[in-house]
């Protein structure tokens, strides 16, 4: 998501008639696009801005971004933070022409007077006349050198997992208008594309602003007609929202890649239930098993985050059991890391740092025992 806004920013730029530079020493203006999901993101754009403030004090740093966000969130800033600018996330939209008019700056950077929320769910009418802009910049895309683009389909989380910061760093959930999302893909494949991710923090849970029937479902079945051979994939799916008519479209769709990402978390269900997950591990391996019973192809990637605050050893080994049940592909796995803003942030981080370590190596073992038991059949 991050890269993709980073597109954004840089197709907006381009055609403001900015030129991308080659390196930082060669650059006037020096956009760093943030995340924030843990905090060793936070800690890298800390000492980056550190960095760049040592070595090249007389250039222009735009600060856009989760990082920016959280920054405008609590009002205040780090005495050793250097920036010029200071965009949230719904705000990339605006870095051109701040950048273009050379716009005063406020205190943290940014301007309210010319700032333009385009993905603003609050007012859908607002919403719905700037998606012309969207448009405009989205157009503009370009399939990489090995064929592969990425096209936003909602923007934001409503789900509030107790330990995640992204409802409050890229807000409530907003769709981009099925249109939109249809002619940036046909013009996608026109330039040769061969696969397309759609990309959003739930995609599952997409619905077209302007037509309430027209969820994930219909969105899938319209791109997959767009004429052309070539793959869609999507991320990332959320567990408690993949129905059984999805898994249909999903198994019977020869263009959809049968490589699905699908983050369970824990297998413990006290965490899943302290997470504010909104499904059991029962619930995630029947689904499991519908997807890989519906097509033989099917495999499946998770993430995993061990140490959430009260896992024992038997939570965490319910994890364990999980991932042998499930069998996935691939296992990204994290030590938990408490979020500010975040429900999970008053609890007590309570799992030693060691003894997250430790659980991380753990699955990573397990993932490897399981990849080995695959290869040999
Ligand atoms: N601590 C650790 N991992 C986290 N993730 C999100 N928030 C946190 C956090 N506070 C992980 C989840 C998510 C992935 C993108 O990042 O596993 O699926
Ligand atoms: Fe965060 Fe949960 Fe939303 Fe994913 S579904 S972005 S983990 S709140």
């Amino acid at each position: 998501m991050n890269v993709h806004d980073s597109d954004l920013i840089e197709s907006g730029l381009v055609k403001k008639g900015f030129k991308k530079a080659v390196s930082v020493e060669d650059a006037d203006i020096v956009v760093f696009n943030t995340c924030s999901v843990r905090d060793n993101a936070d800690h890298k754009v800390i000492s980056e801005l550190g960095r760049l403030k040592k070595n090249y004090a007389d250039k222009k740093i735009v600060l856009a971004g989760c990082f920016a966000k959280q920054i405008k969130l609590k009002k205040e800033q780090n005495g050793n933070m250097y920036f010029d600018y200071c965009f949230a996330p719904e705000e990339i939209f605006s870095i051109p022409d701040i950048l273009a008019n050379n716009a005063a700056v406020n205190d943290i950077g940014g301007s309210n007077e010319t700032r333009q929320d385009y993905y603003l769910a609050e007012r859908p009418e607002e919403y719905l006349e700037n998606a012309g802009k969207i448009e405009e910049y989205f157009y503009g895309k370009k399939p990489e050198n090995d064929g592969t683009a990425s096209v936003k389909i909602t923007e934001g989380c409503n789900n509030f997992c107790s330990y995640c910061i992204v409802p409050y760093v890229r807000g409530r959930e907003r769709s981009i208008p099925i249109g939109i999302i249809y002619k940036t893909v046909k013009n996608l494949i026109d330039k040769g594309a061969s696969e397309i991710t759609l990309l959003g923090q739930n995609v599952n849970s997409y619905v077209s602003p302007d037509d309430d029937k027209k969820d994930f479902r219909f969105l899938l079945n319209t791109v997959s007609e767009i004429e052309g051979s070539f793959k869609i994939r999507f991320l990332t799916s959320h567990p408690k929202d993949f129905n059984d008519k999805l898994i249909d479209t999903v198994c019977g769709d020869n263009k959809i890649a049968k490589e699905i990402h699908l983050p369970v978390q824990s297998g413990s269900d006290k965490i899943l239930a302290m997470m504010n997950r909104g499904y059991n591990s029962a619930d995630f391996l029947k689904l499991v098993r519908k997807l890989k019973n519906g097509n033989i192809d099917i495999s499946i990637s998770t993430d995993i985050i061990v140490g959430f605050p009260g896992e024992t050893e038997k939570d965490f080994e319910d994890t364990l059991k999980l991932i042998e049940e499930a069998e996935f592909s691939s296992i990204f796995a994290f030590k938990y890391s408490p979020r500010p803003f975040t429900k999970a942030f008053k609890f007590n981080d309570d799992v030693l740092l060691e003894v997250k370590k430790e659980r991380l190596e753990r699955v990573f073992q397990k993932y490897k025992e399981i990849s080995l038991r695959q290869c040999a059949r």
